[in-house]
């Protein structure tokens, strides 16, 4: 499921470039701590497989953006980083060909941000329809949003930009998002820049192929339901939780014919078992495959299947540093281009020392 020349990572096209052109991929999540399946496939997987010589990645840790709905929880920050970095590198992303870095290690993005606040109308931000749920989820009041918060998509553009990213590889609630990037940098571009010029890209969103998995329980997978399977879980626990799945409600014996459609369990057959899937389906249907072996059957293909993934990450916790090891490396690397960008942002906005120096 994570390498490369699977169908998965065969159907996540890129578009292709002008010969001898590099594209950048800017991907970015919030530190939520260990990631679970439905984070592998809806993201992980995507940069894991977009990895190659035609796209330079990079991977944020967006620190800043986890403080906007959780300012006071800043205690779980750091082993949040920890173990969601962790995971990303288990996977299979490689930090000598795609840095990773913490947002807030490389200031610039502050900078940014800062000056893209002036290129957006307030009205646009509350339109958001991604914000508007979201305060909707967390039950708030419009009135009580805070200006960062409000500022959220904001602070997004400033990191896709700040790198001068084509792509970013999103999910379907991130469009809105990558729709005021775009919006933010023709409006730069179009005020400072000369037409031959322009200092930004518009980059467009990459959706994951996959939608959304579904947690164990039929809704949405999500860690603050507790209905995941996590990529560290080991083979007892991927099974204790795999036997809790909704199921097929109408069938109290083993005998009964089944309903596939809308069982959880099916659609993980259809992911990660797909040669084998259709054959589950006829034997469930004919009664003669009960849900209990069913899911046993289940278990052990995700246990079979997250193994090497357990096992990377096993031996990369071994050494507690590297994970800040390569996030202290990957903010260097990312730095570079930010303090790049910025020069030209400020040459462009005329806010520069004449006297030189100061930045
Ligand atoms: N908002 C994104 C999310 O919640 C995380 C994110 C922050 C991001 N900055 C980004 C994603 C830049 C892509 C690019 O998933």
């Amino acid at each position: 499921m994570s390498t490369p020349g699977t169908p998965a990572a065969r159907a996540f096209r890129l578009p292709s470039l002008r010969p001898g052109a590099r594209g950048r991929i800017l991907s970015g999540m919030r530190p939520t701590g260990k990631l679970h399946l439905g984070n592998y496939v809806g993201a992980l997987q995507n940069w894991v497989a977009m990895q190659g010589d035609d796209y330079e990645n990079f991977h944020m840790v967006a620190d800043w953006h986890a403080l906007t709905t959780g300012t006071d929880r800043v205690e779980e920050i750091q082993s949040n980083i920890y173990e969601m970095v962790l995971d990303w590198l288990a996977a299979g992303i490689d930090p000598k060909a795609s840095p990773m870095f913490v947002q807030s290690h490389v200031k610039e993005h502050a900078e940014l941000h800062l000056l893209f606040s002036m290129l957006i109308t307030k009205a646009r931000l509350e339109r958001n329809p991604t914000l508007k749920d979201q305060v909707k989820d967390l039950g708030m009041e419009e009135a009580t949003i805070s200006y960062g918060h409000l500022g959220y998509a904001c602070l997004q553009a400033a990191d896709i930009l700040l790198y001068r990213a084509n792509l970013v590889p999103v999910g379907e609630d991130q469009v809105p998002h990558v729709e005021i990037t775009r919006e933010i940098a023709r409006r730069f571009n179009f005020l400072y820049c000369p037409d031959d010029d322009p200092v930004f890209p518009e980059p467009e969103p990459r959706l994951t192929q996959f939608p959304r998995l579904r947690g164990l329980d039929g809704g949405r997978m999500s860690k603050s339901v507790g209905n995941t399977i996590l990529l560290s879980d080991t083979p007892e626990e991927i099974a204790a939780r795999v036997r809790t799945a909704y199921t097929d409600p109408t069938r109290i014996r083993k005998t009964d014919p089944g309903h596939p459609e809308g069982c959880v369990v099916w659609e993980y057959h259809r992911l990660f078992n797909a040669g084998g899937a259709e054959e589950v389906a006829r034997l469930c249907r004919a009664g003669e495959l009960g849900c209990v072996d069913d899911k046993k059957h289940m278990a052990q293909i995700m246990a079979e299947r997250l193994a090497p993934i357990r096992q990377r990450r096993l031996e990369l916790a071994k050494s507690p540093d590297y994970v800040w090891d390569v996030l202290h490396e990957g903010a260097r690397r990312a730095r570079v281009e930010a303090v790049a960008t910025m020069e030209r942002v400020r040459a462009a906005m005329k806010l520069v020392d004449p006297k030189g120096g100061g930045n």
